[in-house]
């Protein structure tokens, strides 16, 4: 019987992990850009995409979840890591490139771009305000503590164009736009327990 503590403490732990995911809209009180959900697409995060790009390989069909939410883990623990929540084998990591732009692994694959950051997510507590009273949101701290924060910037690519209308970056010390909006962070919304709702993210 020695073995059930054990049992025990692993389901404990495959419990608490699973129990923190969440999906994560933009907070700033006061803007436009305030609730809107964050997206995952094409390696990135966006505000405006109607659902996330996922994949589903022929091979699993039709046994993949069919979520339309982009739920992610982490990033608000001791580790300031995050990554997607995802049923596919290896995982995907969040990163942040080099130059601020959030992204994150493709499925079977560990390529970070170079420079790129993977861990300096935290949780910062928002202050009550008259209207609003005080939260949790997560941001970004570079690892020398030079920069901080988290954007919504307008500056898109092409292919994103008419159907995002923000890409989301954190404020790295290359990051060098000038025509974004500094967000409060992101503002996680937890979901029950359960497992992933996608296979993967693209
Ligand atoms: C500015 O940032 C972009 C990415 O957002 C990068 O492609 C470009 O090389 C950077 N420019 C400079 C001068 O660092």
């Amino acid at each position: 019987m020695a073995f059930l503590p054990y049992l025990l403490a692993l389901a404990l732990a495959i419990t608490t992990a699973s129990s923190s995911s969440f999906t994560i809209t933009a907070s700033l009180i006061g803007s436009s850009l305030n609730g809107q959900i964050i997206n995952a697409g094409g390696g990135a995060f966006y505000l405006g995409l109607a659902a996330p790009s996922t994949y589903c390989p022929t091979q699993i069909k039709p046994h993949c979840p069919e979520g339309t939410s982009t739920v992610l883990v982490g990033m608000m623990g001791q580790s300031g890591i995050g990554a997607m929540s995802v049923m596919v084998p290896g995982g995907q990591q969040v990163y942040v490139h080099e130059y601020g732009a959030l992204g994150f692994t493709q499925a079977h694959s560990a390529f970070i771009p170079p420079g790129s950051f993977l861990a300096g997510f935290n949780s910062k507590t928002i202050p009550a305000s008259i209207s609003e009273p005080s939260r949790q949101v997560i941001s970004w701290k570079a690892p020398d503590a030079s920069t901080e924060g988290i954007l919504a910037c307008p500056d898109i690519p092409d292919y994103m164009i008419g159907i995002a209308t923000h890409q989301i970056y954190a404020r790295t010390p290359k990051f060098n736009l000038t025509d974004c909006v500094v967000l409060e962070g992101l503002l996680p919304s937890l979901l029950p327990v359960g497992p992933p709702t996608v296979w993967q993210y693209t």
